[in-house]
C-alpha cells in the first residue's frame, strides 16, 4: 500500500512534536503541553505507524517503549576506553591535584569545569550522522555490552540530535541514573507486588538497565546525563569541555543544569561545597563533584596514567551509606512513655561523622527488616538526619545473632509495658512514675485544666526535677518554702504565691483530678464521663475493660490504656500519696455513681444448649444489663440463645416465631444495644 503525502507529513510533523516535548519534559524539566495532549500525539501517531508500517522510523519516539527481547548482549569494543576517575576525599588531595596539573602544564592557574557525579553507570552513545546508532556500557573500560535497544527508551535520551554542526561521528559520554523520586516510586511498586527491592538508585539504575527485555526497562524511571566525549569524527568541538557542554545543550543533549566553569582550584573547593550543601535537595544521588582541567589541549598534555585520566578527579562526598556491626539494641524511653529501640553500633564514619547509634523506629520495623543482634548491617546516615539502619547483610549472618524482643518491663522505670493492638508502637504505663516521663507528666497535671497550679510553669518543672525535689506529683505538696527560695528566680513572694496555689489545688473534683493524671487518651470529655459513669475514683480503677467500654465515648482503645494504668502498682502508689492527708492531702469531691446502664431492661432471653462459657456467668451478664433470664420459652419471650446441640427449647421457640440467637449474634445483640443506649442517654 502506498503511503499518501498527508499520512507522511502529519507523521513527520508529529515525529519532531513529541521529540521537542520529551525534550521539554525530561531534559529541561519545563513541560509545555499538559501529559493528556502529549498522550494523543503519541497515539496518533502509534495509530499512524500503525496503519502505514512503512513510516516507523529508528528514531521515531513511538520506539521507545521497547523491543523485543534479547538472548544476550553483544560486545561492543570502545574505540577510544572509558577511562575511571582518581578519588580525592579531602581539600589537601584537591590542592595535591592542583599542584600536579599546575606542575605538567607549567602554568601558574588553571580553568577547571565542576559537574555533579552522580551515581549510576556510565555509558557512551554513539551517534552517527546525528543519529544514535549504538549504547554501550563501560564494561572493562576497553570492551562493553551493546545496550542500544534499552537506552533508546530513556525518555532524556534525543534519538536524533538537534541543530546541524555536529562532527560525523559523536559519542558521547554519560551516566544512567535513576532520581530519588523515581527510585522511591519503583520500590513502592516492587513491594506492593511482593517483589524484591532494589537497595539503592544506583542498583536500581544497572538493574533496569541490563535488562534483557527492553520493554521492562521502558517502564523504569531512567535518566541520563552527558558529561563527556569518546570518538569524534568529521567534525571539529571547540576548544573546551565547557563549551562542548554547552554544544551538548543546545544538540538536545541533557548535560547537569549545575554544571559550572571554576577558575582555579579555590573555587572548586568551593564548588565542592556548595553542591554537598545542596546534596539533599537535589532530584538525583550525588556521591560528589567531578573537576575537570577545561581546555582540551591541556588534557592532551596531561594524558592519562593506567585508567584515569590526570586532567580529572572526583571529590567525592562522604558516605551515606556505610556497613558496621550491630552490637546490641537498647530501649529508650520518650517522654510520652513510647518506647524507641536504639541500635548500639561498631562506630563507623557516614555521612562525614562518627556513628555508634542508629535508631531502628519500632519493633514492626525491626522484624520487617530482620534485624538481629550480631548482624552487619547498612548504616545511612544523609544530612543531618538521624542515622538508621537500612537493613542486615543477610549473607554475612552467621550463627549465633540474637533477634530483638520488645522488653515486657520499661528499662528506666519497670513499669508494665504494652503495646495496644494495631498500634507499632509500645508505651511505659508508669505515666505518673517512669522518670522518663517525669517532666511531661508534671506540666501536664500542674496546667490550667487539670490541677490549675498557678505558677507551676515548664521551667519550674524543669528546675525541680533537675534539683532532685519532685520525682512525682505527690512531691509537689510536700515543697518547703526553703527549698522553693534556694532555686534560681525564685523570691519569696513566688514561692509563697505557688504554695497557696498548690493549697488551693488540693480541692478537686474527680474529673479534673482523672485529666490531671495523665492517661492517654483520656482527654478533659473523657475523664468527665468517666466521672459520670462511676462516681469515685475507687470504682474507675476497679472497672475493667467491659465496664469502662461501656461509658458513653469510650472504644477499646481508652478502656485499655485505662485499665493498663490503673494496673500499674507504680501508679497506684502515687496516687496513693496524694490523696494520703500526710502527704499530698489532695481532697477529692466525689459524687454518686450514674445507675448503671440497663440498655437490655425489658427484655426476656432464654439460653438454651452448650455455651462457651458458663450458663451463669451469661446469665450474670444479661441480668447486669437490666435482661431478665427465664428458664422457659413462652410468647413473651425475646431471644433465645442458641449453643451446641440445643434441646427442646429451640423448637419450640421456633414454633413460636421466637428470635434465636447464636453466641456471635449475642453479641452483636449487645453491642447495638449499648450503643443505642448511650446514644439516647447523651441526646
Ligand atoms: S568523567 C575520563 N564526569 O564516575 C573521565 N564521570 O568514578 C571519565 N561519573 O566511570 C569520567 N559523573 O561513570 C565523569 N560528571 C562526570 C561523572 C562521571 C559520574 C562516573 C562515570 C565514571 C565514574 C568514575
Amino acid at each position: 500500500m502506498s503511503v499518501p503525502d498527508e499520512a507522511r507529513e502529519r507523521a513527520l510533523w508529529l515525529r519532531r512534536e513529541i521529540t521537542h516535548h520529551d525534550y521539554q519534559y525530561y531534559v529541561l524539566a519545563e513541560p509545555q503541553i499538559p501529559d493528556a495532549e502529549y498522550d494523543r500525539l503519541m497515539r496518533e501517531l502509534q495509530d499512524l505507524e500503525a496503519r502505514y508500517p512503512e513510516l516507523v522510523t529508528p528514531d521515531s519516539p513511538t520506539q521507545r517503549v521497547g523491543a523485543e527481547p534479547l538472548e544476550g548482549f553483544a560486545e561492543v569494543r570502545h574505540r577510544v576506553p572509558m577511562l575511571s576517575l582518581e578519588n580525592a576525599f579531602s581539600d589537601a588531595e584537591m590542592l595535591d591535584f592542583d599542584r600536579r596539573v599546575r606542575e605538567r602544564l607549567g602554568v601558574a592557574r588553571v580553568a577547571y569545569h565542576g559537574e555533579p557525579k552522580l551515581d549510576g553507570l556510565a555509558v557512551g552513545l554513539r551517534y552517527e550522522a546525528g543519529a544514535l546508532v549504538q549504547a554501550a556500557t563501560r564494561g572493562d573500560g576497553q570492551r562493553g555490552e551493546d545496550v542500544t535497544a534499552n537506552v533508546r527508551t530513556i525518555r532524556a535520551l534525543p534519538l536524533r540530535l538537534r541543530a546541524g554542526d555536529w562532527p560525523r561521528v559523536l559519542e558521547v559520554r554519560g551516566e544512567v541514573y535513576m532520581p530519588k523520586a523515581g527510585f522511591a516510586a519503583l520500590n513502592a511498586r516492587m513491594r506492593a507486588e511482593g517483589r524484591k527491592t532494589f537497595a539503592n538508585p544506583r542498583n536500581a539504575a544497572a538493574g533496569s538497565l541490563r535488562q534483557l527485555d527492553p520493554r521492562i526497562t521502558a517502564r523504569r524511571p531512567l535518566s541520563l546525563y552527558c558529561y563527556g566525549i569518546g570518538e569524534v569524527a568529521g567534525g571539529e568541538l571547540p576548544a573546551t569541555h565547557s563549551e562542548t557542554m554547552e554544544r551538548f545543550a543546545r544538540w538536545g543533549l541533557p548535560v547537569a543544569r549545575e554544571r559550572q566553569r571554576l577558575d582555579g582550584i579555590e573555587a572548586a573547593l568551593d564548588y565542592h561545597r556548595r553542591m554537598l550543601a545542596r546534596r539533599e535537595s537535589l532530584a538525583y544521588d550525588m556521591d560528589g563533584v567531578v573537576v575537570k582541567v577545561d581546555r582540551y589541549d591541556q588534557q592532551r598534555i596531561l594524558g592519562h596514567v593506567a585508567r584515569a585520566p590526570r586532567w580529572a578527579i572526583a571529590y567525592k562526598f562522604p558516605a551515606e551509606e556505610e556497613i558496621t556491626r550491630l552490637l546490641d539494641v537498647e530501649w529508650q524511653v520518650g517522654r510520652t512513655g513510647a518506647l524507641t529501640p536504639v541500635a548500639r553500633l561498631e562506630p563507623v564514619f557516614v555521612g562525614g561523622a562518627m556513628v555508634s547509634n542508629a535508631t531502628l523506629h519500632n519493633i514492626e520495623e525491626i522484624r520487617r527488616k530482620d534485624v538481629r543482634i550480631g548482624d552487619w548491617v547498612y548504616v545511612r546516615r544523609a544530612g543531618e538526619v538521624i542515622p538508621e539502619i537500612v537493613r542486615p547483610i543477610l549473607e554475612r549472618r552467621v550463627p549465633g545473632v540474637r533477634a530483638v524482643e520488645l522488653p515486657a518491663r520499661c528499662p528506666v522505670c519497670g513499669s508494665r509495658v504494652v503495646r495496644p493492638e494495631g498500634e507499632v508502637i509500645a508505651r511505659c504505663t508508669g505515666g505518673l512514675y517512669c522518670p522518663a516521663q517525669r517532666k511531661q507528666a508534671l506540666r501536664h497535671f500542674a496546667s490550667r485544666r487539670a490541677m490549675d497550679i498557678e505558677g507551676l510553669g515548664d521551667k519550674l518543672v524543669d528546675q525541680l526535677v533537675d534539683a532532685g525535689l519532685v520525682k512525682d506529683p505527690s512531691d509537689l505538696y510536700r515543697l518547703t518554702r526553703e527549698q522553693l527560695v534556694g532555686l534560681e528566680r525564685m523570691g519569696g513572694k513566688s514561692a509563697d504565691n505557688l504554695l497557696a496555689a498548690l493549697e488551693r489545688s488540693r480541692d478537686v473534683g474527680l474529673a479534673r483530678f482523672l485529666y490531671a493524671l495523665g492517661i492517654r487518651e483520656v482527654g478533659e470529655a473523657t475523664a468527665r464521663a468517666l466521672a459520670a459513669e462511676f462516681g469515685t475514683l475507687e470504682a474507675v480503677m476497679e472497672a475493667d475493660e467491659e465496664r469502662l467500654l461501656q461509658v458513653p465515648d469510650v472504644g477499646p482503645v481508652v478502656a485499655g490504656n485505662v485499665r493498663a494504668f490503673f494496673q500499674e502498682p507504680h501508679n497506684r502508689e502515687v496516687i496513693a500519696r496524694l490523696l494520703d492527708p500526710a502527704i499530698g492531702g489532695i481532697r477529692l469531691r466525689e459524687g454518686a455513681p450514674r445507675p448503671p446502664p440497663q440498655p437490655l431492661k425489658g427484655r426476656t432471653f432464654v439460653l438454651t444448649g452448650t455455651l462457651s462459657r458458663p450458663r451463669e456467668e451469661i446469665k450474670a451478664r444479661l441480668q447486669a444489663l437490666g435482661a431478665r433470664v427465664s428458664s422457659s420459652v413462652s410468647r413473651k419471650t425475646d431471644y433465645v440463645v442458641a449453643g451446641a446441640d440445643p434441646g427442646s427449647k429451640l423448637a419450640k421457640a421456633e414454633s413460636l416465631g421466637v428470635a434465636v440467637l447464636d453466641e456471635a449474634g449475642l453479641q452483636a445483640l449487645l453491642a447495638d444495644a449499648t450503643r443505642e443506649f448511650n446514644q439516647r442517654e447523651n441526646a
